[in-house]
């Protein structure tokens, strides 16, 4: 159980609840604040400079009136990696101005036609979908476009860049773009972080050069999520690709976590989404164990779990299914007391819960079903 987690910065914390709101909440509980996540919103226009360079993945914020706050600060174009996000998103565009959706993930079986469904059914509203292969482009049902997927070294999923052409090719005028998704890079060095993921962008920029000359316009190319868009967006050759739209993907800084703020220490982003618990027993006399456990906050990262931002000087010893364990020298909180944990990884831990709690800079605006979460046959 030796997890040890660095105390969450202080300067990170997002606006304390109002008086008398923690107290009325059945705990362990998911707080999001709306405030907090519409300026961490910001935060990435401000690098961005506006919507057009970010087409945000919803996979973080899996709540419709999170991914609202997207669509009022005029973002339209999305990723998400799954049918019901695709849905819940597809959903909220279509009621408003109309959008985009690109579901970043390759998609095989009854799933294909489930997202031609969602097209259908959503006529305002462009979808698209990820090929790495020529034999894939036949099987994507005719509403749905197509990015071909390339892998710049993460070897999850993608085609060499060698193959993009015939790819493309094969695409025709179904092709909407390039789709080339860096997560490896997120060395903790920032100078190497960028030297290599712009050793990357190189090959893409000269990618589409190269197709280009061959009568292939590529008309967007996307990159980046939360450890790579700053290096992404100053990439000369990307920024300043003719007749192409280059575009960056982060998606967990909407709520941010104690990981993203490991890896980009500058972005001035708050923990908009925490986990309300109470102490539920002191198992010892430099320790506390919270009602939350590995239910409501996703270990993903194990040495990484969560930071008590009433106690910033407890440590994470580890975590049970509906506990988790703090040890603290000096200011341990009695029992019962209440504690904002702040997720180590916060999208996996957003899944986790059926409902959240929304408050606006602390405010108590109301509850609202994570519609987007989980995976499942109904729809
Ligand atoms: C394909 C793809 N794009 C974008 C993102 C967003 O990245 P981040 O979570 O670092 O913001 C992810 C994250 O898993 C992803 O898988």
């Amino acid at each position: 159980m030796e997890n040890p987690t660095p105390g969450p910065d202080r300067t990170h914390a997002p606006p304390p609840l109002e008086d008398g709101l923690a107290a009325s909440i059945v705990t362990p509980a998911l707080i999001i604040d709306l405030g907090a996540a519409r300026r961490n919103l910001r935060a990435v226009l401000d690098r961005t400079a506006g919507p057009g360079r970010w087409r945000p993945h919803v996979k973080t914020a899996k709540v419709p009136e999170t991914m609202a706050l997207f669509v009022d600060e005029g973002i339209r174009r999305f990723k998400c990696a799954t049918l019901r996000e695709a849905q819940v998103l597809g959903r909220l565009l279509a009621g408003g101005a109309g959008g985009d959706v690109l579901l970043a993930h390759h998609l095989h079986g009854p799933a294909l036609e489930r997202l031609a469904e969602i097209a259908r059914a959503l006529p305002g509203v462009a979808f698209s979908t990820l090929v790495e292969s020529v034999e894939q482009i036949a099987k994507v049902p005719a509403e749905v476009g197509l990015f071909v997927d390339l892998d710049l070294g993460m070897h999850r999923t993608g085609a060499p860049l060698a193959d993009a052409r015939a790819i493309a090719a094969a695409a025709g005028p179904r092709l909407r773009g390039l789709h080339a998704y860096d997560g490896h890079r997120h060395e903790v060095d920032t100078g190497e972080r960028r030297r290599l993921a712009h050793a990357g962008y190189d090959g893409l920029t000269a990618l589409v050069g190269e197709l280009g000359a061959a009568g292939i316009e590529v008309a967007e190319v996307i990159t980046a999520g939360t450890p790579a868009f700053p290096a992404a967006l100053e990439h000369p050759g990307l920024a300043t690709l003719p007749g192409t739209i280059h575009r960056v993907s982060p998606g967990t800084v909407v709520y941010h976590d104690l990981r993203s703020t490991a890896q980009n220490p500058d972005l001035p982003a708050e923990f908009a989404a925490t986990v309300l618990t109470r102490v539920a027993s002191l198992p010892g006399e430099d320790r506390f164990t919270c009602d939350a456990g590995s239910k409501a906050i996703e270990a993903a990262a194990p040495d990484m779990i969560a930071a008590a931002l009433e106690v910033p000087s407890a440590r994470c010893l580890g975590q049970s299914e509906e506990h988790t364990v703090f040890q603290t020298k000096d200011d341990r909180p009695e029992r019962g007391a209440l504690l904002r944990l702040v997720p180590g990884h916060v999208c996996p831990t957003v899944n986790l819960a059926n409902d959240a709690v929304l408050v606006e800079d602390g405010r108590l605006v109301g509850r609202a079903a994570v519609t987007a979460r989980g995976h499942g046959q109904l729809e």
